[in-house]
């Protein structure tokens, strides 16, 4: 526990979005922090989240309508913080594909602002990044099998760990690729406690994802209104889910233990035991459900990955963290409270 300070202070940028809905929900119940959220609402759903925090009744939180791209604002906000976590994003890939600088400027640009104006009023804050495993690239050159439903890896028996080479596919690649280097390098050029968090596929309460972005919740709400869905591809791409729940504590921890894990670069995500094909979730949805979903292929999305599933030892060793929701349970928690969305 960070001892120098007992009321601490967060900024939490996109914390108005899911993950940041999430994390400031958690970090106000902790009843130590203060905290401050930076959003400039772009994302649908946002408002709505916003209510939900404010009809807490938190005393501790401060809530600033603003962008990231602000750098006078955003030096302000930076002042006398604890912790940082940086979550804003333009977060969608064929958006990036539509308009690149729009992306490049936000993700990149506004990460550089955020991490010089930590550098110059806050420098021994813990600076944690939400960067994605898109920047490992399609990762074509591993060896797949393709079974019924599934493509296997026959390489990386554990999952794909931090040492894979970077591969910034798409300007949403390089954009939060970009991104995630500078925050790297800030800790070896300016010793800060800056970490990255290569994140796999996030899943779970108060996302308002779309066809674009947040294919689980997606899949899940036009299950749910009997509506077809559209697969991009064969269906049979795998991807390791995550319930946001168990991420917020990934990030608990490195808040309470930042010299551990200043620094470093972590993969995190479901794993090896909570991966699911595009088809294999409509088909556990059908019987969860139980009823018949309709769907339909589109065509393959630049860079898709046929298979990510994140080697998590490296974050499992510094902090003893691992994944606690299993995915058949986390998708069951989050059509419930779906279903009392509706
Ligand atoms: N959800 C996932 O599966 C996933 C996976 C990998 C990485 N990530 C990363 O995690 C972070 C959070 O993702 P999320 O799923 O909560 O997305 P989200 O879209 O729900 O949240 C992003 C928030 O940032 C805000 N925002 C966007 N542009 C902004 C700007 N210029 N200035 C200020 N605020 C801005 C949005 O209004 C939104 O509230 C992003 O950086 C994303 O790239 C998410």
């Amino acid at each position: 526990m960070d001892k120098d300070n007992k009321m601490r202070k967060i900024l939490v940028t996109g914390g108005a979005g899911f993950i940041g809905t999430n994390l400031v929900l958690n970090l106000l119940m902790d009843g130590e922090n203060k905290v401050v959220i930076l959003d400039n609402l772009s994302r649908k759903g946002t408002e709505k989240n916003l209510e939900l925090l404010f009809s807490r009744g938190f005393k501790n939180l401060q809530f600033v309508r603003g962008d990231i791209r602000d750098y006078r604002l955003v030096k302000k906000l930076t002042e006398k913080t604890n912790a940082i976590f940086h979550l804003a994003a333009q977060v969608a890939v064929t958006t990036s594909v539509e308009y690149p600088l729009d992306d490049f400027e936000v993700n990149a640009l506004g990460t550089l602002y955020l991490l010089e104006s930590c550098r110059k009023n806050a420098k021994n804050a813990l600076f944690l990044y939400a960067s994605t495993n898109k920047v490992y690239g399609s990762l074509s050159h591993l060896k797949l099998r393709s079974f019924k439903t599934r493509y296997m890896l026959l390489d990386r028996a554990n999952g794909i760990d931090e040492n894979e080479p970077l591969d910034f596919f798409s300007p949403y690649g390089c954009s939060k690729g970009a991104g995630d280097q500078y925050v790297r390098d800030y800790s070896r050029i300016y010793q800060m406690k800056t970490v990255v968090f290569r994140q796999s596929c996030i899943y779970g309460q108060y996302q308002h994802g779309n066809v674009d972005q947040g294919w689980v919740v997606h899949f899940i709400k036009k299950a749910m209104k009997g509506e077809k869905i559209t697969i991009y591809g064969d269906g049979k791409q795998v991807r390791d889910i995550l319930h946001v729940n168990d991420l917020i504590d990934a990030y608990v921890r490195v808040l309470n233990n930042k010299n551990k894990a200043a620094g470093k670069v972590f993969n995190i995500g479901g794993g090896i035991k909570n991966t699911f094909s595009l088809l294999e979730l409509i088909n556990y949805l059908e019987r969860l459900l139980g009823r018949e979903i309709k769907y339909e292929f589109g065509c393959w999305r630049p860079g898709d990955q046929k298979v990510f599933i994140s080697n998590n030892r490296l974050f499992e060793r510094t902090t003893g963290w691992k994944p606690r929701i299993g995915k058949e349970k986390g998708i069951r928690m989050l059509v419930e409270w779906l279903s009392k969305e509706a």
